[in-house]
């Protein structure tokens, strides 16, 4: 038995079926069910005995050690986290409470369940904490890769938020001996990504006919894994990493922001041909505040020790994603409701259109 935390969200669903359609071994899934969380993610396993799923908040200590004690999960895989930078721009509040003090509270209860168990599950237990790329700051065109070396110089609410998790994961480590993994991984994509993020609100958007937002001039650089390969690499991470270890995941595959909105109009326009390109619906608007410039991941530490490699490139990867977004459209417009509106709304209606469409 594992525990999960963040299980009906993008990354930690996706981690979730994979799991269950991989192992024998059952899942606690504790989730708050934010805006971002979602059950539907979850329905072809809501019949499955090996699945049981709990809507809690990770802040909430008391039952957090209820699970512990009840379950007694031989790992924590933790996914929990506000994750969109632009709503940290917003509204950064949530990102301490969720990122830093539900992190905190998780840690606080796997130590204390830790110190109850015996000496041989005590041994054998793992908290693996899921972290990000984009806590090491922004690079320059021709910088190296973030190695798990590289310093911590996170810019935007959300990256400082996941930085100081992560310091704390380090520091639970070094003082009380808690068995700790960290990764720190690139842009995802892939199934069941909230239509928020850059590609699946590029490919909802020109389906719907609406304008492609660009930030700025287009040329961030972003890697991006495929989310398959992400929730593999956690598996490797979870079986073979060094307690203490921190290990970077990525896709070797760095792209401009308008590189990738162009590779998506391209694959729409060959599988779902209008008579004019999408990419007419490219509109450059006004950047977000303290955009990182670059992100670029050295996954070579695990590669080398843990012998992990993604499967897809971004080719299959991509082509595979946009599939499932077009076989999916319900999935995407239950999304769509109130709450949502209102977050593109505030989000892109003071963002002046600077070229290309307006509306
Ligand atoms: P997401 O926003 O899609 O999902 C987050 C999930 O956490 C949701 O199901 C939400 O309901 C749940 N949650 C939020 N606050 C909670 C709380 N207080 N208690 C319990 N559950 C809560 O995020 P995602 O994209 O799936 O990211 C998952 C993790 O991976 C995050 O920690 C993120 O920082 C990290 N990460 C994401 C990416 C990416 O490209 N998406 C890349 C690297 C790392
Ligand atoms: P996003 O998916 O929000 O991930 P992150 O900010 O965590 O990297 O954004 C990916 C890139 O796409 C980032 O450089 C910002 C850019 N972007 C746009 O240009 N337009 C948009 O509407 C969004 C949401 C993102």
């Amino acid at each position: 038995m594992i525990l999960v935390t963040g299980g009906a969200g993008f990354i930690g669903a996706n981690f979730v079926l994979g799991w269950l359609a991989s192992t024998d071994e059952s899942i606690v899934n504790l989730d708050k069910l934010t805006y971002a969380g979602n059950l539907n993610n979850l329905a072809s396993v809501r019949e499955d005995a090996r699945h049981i799923f709990v809507k809690g908040d990770i802040c909430d200590g008391g039952l957090v050690a209820s699970l512990l004690d009840k379950y007694r999960p031989r790992a924590i895989v933790h996914f929990a986290a506000e994750s969109h930078v632009d709503r940290s721009i917003h509204a950064p509040g949530d990102f301490i409470t969720t990122n830093v003090n539900g992190t905190f509270s998780l840690l606080e209860a796997a130590r204390a369940y830790v110190s109850r168990l015996p000496a041989g599950e005590r041994a054998a237990f793992r908290f693996l904490h899921v972290s990000t790329d984009e806590v090491y700051g922004s690079l320059n065109p021709g910088d190296p890769a973030f190695t798990e070396n590289t310093p911590y110089a996170p810019n935007s609410p959300y990256s400082a938020s996941k930085a100081a998790s992560d310091h704390l994961v380090r520091a639970y480590h070094h003082t009380y001996g808690l068995a700790t993994l960290t990764s720190n991984c690139s842009n995802n994509y892939g199934p069941y990504q909230f239509p928020e993020k850059l590609i699946p609100l590029m490919i909802a958007s020109a389906l719907a006919g609406k304008r492609l937002p660009i930030y700025g001039d287009g040329a961030n650089v972003r890697d991006w894994l495929y989310v398959g390969d992400h929730c593999a690499a956690i598996r490797r991470v979870l079986e073979a990493g060094r307690p203490g270890e921190t290990y970077n995941i990525g896709g070797w595959n760095e792209k401009t922001n308008l590189e990738v909105v162009h590779t998506l109009c391209d694959i729409l326009d060959s599988l779902v041909p209008t008579g004019t390109s999408y990419r007419q619906q490219i509109g450059f608007v006004q950047d977000r505040p303290g955009h990182d410039r670059r992100y670029a991941i050295d996954a070579g530490k695990i590669g080398r020790e843990l012998c992990w490699r993604p499967v897809e490139s971004f080719d299959t990867g991509i082509r595979k994603t946009v599939q499932w977004y077009l076989d999916h459209q319900d999935w995407v417009r239950d999304i769509q409701s109130g709450a949502y509106l209102q977050w593109v709304e505030k989000n892109y209606a003071d963002r002046t259109s600077v070229s290309g469409r307006s509306a």
